[in-house]
């Protein structure tokens, strides 16, 4: 202190008299420093810019260049979308309620519109080509890409850089004197797979912490309610993991995006987790923006999240105990021992058609249905997506009537009314007992069989 008053008096305004002042206090400066400069960063990032739809529209179109060869093409293809008919051109990902496709000599781009004969009979367009097409597709298009430029907005304002918008553009293609819009997409490589995505959401659970807890706004922000891995897949490009975000199109609710609906329909972002803090930090985001389950506690989401999760590791411990590994990921199911499966010698008697088409009856056996549900299980086995994980190529739909002679079990031991069935009928609905065995006895993992019959989700 008196140091520095004895400068102050003798050397006060030249430089040499604030370097010891300085060298005193540079710890403080440094701190302060340090601080503002910390408090700074934090402010710019949380920073909300207002961005404008013109320059979110100008950024989402940025590099995404659709050659006039191209449109020409989807112009000249026109009928046979519309008609959803195959070409050599056109590789389909959907001919349902929207319409989306590549074109094999455009691989970079994908292409959506919205059908204009919603709901109606798409293969007879050439009859129908001529009546008024509704507005409707091209409306429903038109709010499609406005929900994206919507996203790259929010994107921008919120700084969720972590989110990869697809590069998107709005073409119109006229056809029959009729204009139709279509939207061009940048491609984004990635496992199109549900099963896929679950099991990189698993494994990369910590590396996807800023991106999830980024989606989580995105989806608060944007009212999304079909929040799913697969439209929603991780994609790691040089290290860098993002979430890129494929469907905009349903934004009813929040609430869904978050939770999932009641019959799980939709998934909801809660459950598409795998770690404890992952589901925190998405619960705190649904907090901080109002939005709360429907019908449950929170508590009771975690539970349900959790037994989830406990569920996905006991079906992975069960391939383990198989040996079913990449490699054999398919592998068929092979009875041992019949016998052990404790089947008794219950006969049904039904009528079937014999080979020249004549109805005869036949007597059938428990036994009979196991080894055709076998047989079914294990063509269905062969037919699973290429790209799914292991429980996704071990996760199948058996539709009873589209499988061999296995719809002739169907009713056996049902009760006649089939409206609403009791645990104890379903119990002796033949095909829910050669299940249950094959369960019982680790043949296969789990099954539902859908209440009306007929129909099973298995997982072996
Ligand atoms: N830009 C894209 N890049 C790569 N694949 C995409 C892209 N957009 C959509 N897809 C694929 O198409 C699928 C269906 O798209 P989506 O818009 O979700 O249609 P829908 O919900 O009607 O089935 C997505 O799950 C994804 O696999
Ligand atoms: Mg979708």
């Amino acid at each position: 202190m008196t140091q520095i008053q004895n400068f102050s008096t003798s050397r006060s305004g030249s430089l040499s008299y604030y370097v010891p002042i300085l060298k005193k206090l540079d710890w403080k400066v440094a701190f302060c420093f340090g601080l503002v400069a910390v408090g700074a960063y934090f402010y710019i990032r949380a920073w909300k810019r207002p961005v404008s739809i013109p320059l979110a529209q100008i950024e989402l179109e940025k590099g995404m260049i659709v050659l006039e060869t191209t449109t020409q093409k989807i112009q000249r293809l026109m009928p046979k979308i519309l008609a959803y008919q195959d070409d050599p051109e056109i590789q389909w990902v959907r001919q349902g309620n929207s319409i989306i496709f590549k074109l094999q000599t455009v691989p970079g781009s994908i292409f959506k519109m919205e059908p204009p004969l919603v709901g109606r009979d798409h293969t007879n367009w050439e009859d129908k080509k001529h009546c008024t097409i509704s507005v409707f597709g091209n409306a429903a298009t038109q709010a499609h890409f406005d929900n994206i430029i919507e996203g790259q907005k929010v994107c921008l304002e919120n700084n969720l850089d972590l989110l990869k918008i697809p590069h998107t553009k709005l073409l119109e293609v006229v056809h029959d004197d009729k204009q139709f819009k279509v939207i061009a997409q940048e491609f984004i490589a990635h496992k199109a797979d549900e099963s896929a995505q679950e099991e990189i959401w698993e494994k990369q659970s910590v590396k996807m912490a800023k991106a999830v807890h980024q989606l989580a706004i995105f989806t608060a922000l944007m009212n999304l309610s079909a929040v799913t891995r697969r439209d929603m897949p991780f994609v790691d490009s040089n290290g860098e993991c993002r979430i890129a975000i494929l469907d905009f199109k349903y934004r009813e609710k929040a609430q869904t995006g978050f939770f999932g609906d009641a019959y799980l329909r939709r998934m909801g972002l809660i459950r598409c987790l795998f770690s404890e803090q992952l589901i925190k930090d998405v619960l705190d985001v649904a907090r901080q923006h109002d939005i709360q389950p429907n019908s449950m506690t929170i508590d009771q989401v975690k539970e349900e999240v959790q037994q989830d999760i406990r569920r996905y590791h006991e079906i992975l411990q069960f391939h383990d105990m198989k040996g079913i590994k990449e490699e054999n990921a398919r592998a068929s199911i092979v009875i041992q021992d019949v016998k052990a499966l404790g089947f008794n010698d219950e006969v049904q008697e039904i009528e079937i058609r014999n080979s020249v088409g004549k109805w005869e009856r036949k007597l059938i056996t428990l036994e009979d249905a196991l080894n055709e549900m076998v047989l079914a299980i294990n063509d269905a086995l062969q037919k699973t997506p290429d790209e799914a994980s292991i429980r996704g190529k071990r996760f199948i739909l058996i539709d009873c009537d589209h499988y061999g002679v296995l719809g002739r079990y169907k009713n056996c031991g049902a009760p006649s009314h089939k409206n609403s069935i009791t645990p104890t009928e379903a119990n002796r609905v033949w095909l829910n007992r050669v299940l249950q065995a094959l369960v019982d006895n680790k043949y296969i993992f789990s099954f539902i069989a859908r209440p009306d019959g007929g129909l099973f989700y298995i997982q072996a």
